[in-house]
């Protein structure tokens, strides 16, 4: 390709866009556009094919998703149609037009059962709506574009939009203690160094001798509780003059969120490592650089 090849992502203001938009902007072989709503909407599934054609990418990466776990339960047919039927129409047109597609997944498709951490061979079998919303997508976009790669990610935390860290601080600036759920294992993964990862898998899949289309884990390195990562921020959170609170730790069943969630969400990356030579930094070092630009709201290091 003589031009910059031309990246569209889908979604704009969420975690994973936001860290893309910040990566994309240094960015020197993608010339890229983020789209979200109300330009490109995937629960209008009969716009997105016209919004493509108008467009004409190279490649897509979808980072947009219902990803209001709980909300899924009563939600159904809106999780369906963003997670699951506006991703095949976008399948549908990268078939057409040979373009690779990048799609976000989840570690809810899993049940989390297994012992150690799971692998893409392992068989998805959510136990939530938006899992099985997830799972369906991924089954779509698999059967629609041959050329995909669907990546699924789990406990991912940032500066950007809502996440686990902010919550936790937020939380800390009324109360003195806060209830986390403790038997609820998993990677933590830092948005920049994903979306890092992200854009080498766009690049390399743009290479006319790839081929290795399929499904990919993408996490950091080490894993934890959720309660103790709540005690990680908190730490974290002193070193820079934040706010603090002591950590309850509550099981998944007391705590009783209306969607039950994975008990173990750890992703491991084997085939990242092998074809893309990715592998994340550890989640303990990448916590304190999200907690840092939190708590001193500065720019990310
Ligand atoms: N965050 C995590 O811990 C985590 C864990 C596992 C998997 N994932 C996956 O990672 C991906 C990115 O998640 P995230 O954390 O960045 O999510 P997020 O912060 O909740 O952002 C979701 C994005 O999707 C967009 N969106 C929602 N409905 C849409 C629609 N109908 N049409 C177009 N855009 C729409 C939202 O745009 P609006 O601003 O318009 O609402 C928002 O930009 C998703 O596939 C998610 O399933 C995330």
């Amino acid at each position: 390709m003589t031009t910059s090849p031309r990246l569209l992502v889908v979604g704009k203001t969420g975690q994973v866009a936001s860290a893309l938009a910040y990566r994309l902007a240094d960015d020197t072989f993608f010339k890229s556009a983020l789209f979200g709503r109300p330009d490109l909407d995937l629960a209008n599934t009969e716009t997105i094919k016209p919004f493509l054609d108008a467009q004409m990418p190279d490649a897509i990466l979808n980072a947009a998703a219902y990803t209001d776990v709980d909300g899924a339960e009563t939600n159904e047919d809106e999780a369906n149609a963003i997670n699951h039927a506006g991703p095949a129409k976008i399948a549908e047109w990268c078939n057409e037009t040979g373009a690779p597609f990048l799609h976000l997944s989840t570690d809810c498709v899993f049940d989390g059962s297994k012992d150690g951490g799971y692998l893409e061979t392992d068989a998805p079998n959510p136990v939530s709506v938006y899992g099985r919303t997830k799972a369906d997508g991924e089954t779509a976009v698999a059967s629609a574009a041959p050329k995909h790669l669907i990546v699924r990610v789990s406990w991912v935390h940032s500066q950007f939009g809502k996440s686990f860290p902010r919550t936790m601080l937020n939380l800390a600036k009324t109360r003195d203690t806060v209830s986390v759920v403790c038997d609820q294992f998993g990677r933590p993964t830092h948005a920049l160094d994903l979306a890092s990862g992200l854009i080498t898998m766009a690049q390399t899949c743009l290479e006319p001798t790839f081929s290795d289309w399929g499904t990919y884990h993408l996490a950091g390195q080490g894993h934890v509780d959720r309660a103790s990562m709540a005690e990680a921020v908190f730490e974290d959170s002193a070193l820079f003059s934040g706010p603090t609170a002591s950590v309850e730790h509550v099981s998944s069943q007391a705590f009783g969120a209306p969607a039950q969630r994975p008990l173990n969400s750890k992703l491991d990356s084997p085939r990242a490592a092998a074809v893309f030579g990715l592998r994340l930094p550890d989640w303990r070092n990448s916590l304190t650089d999200s907690v840092r630009a939190i708590t001193q709201e500065t720019d990310v290091v």
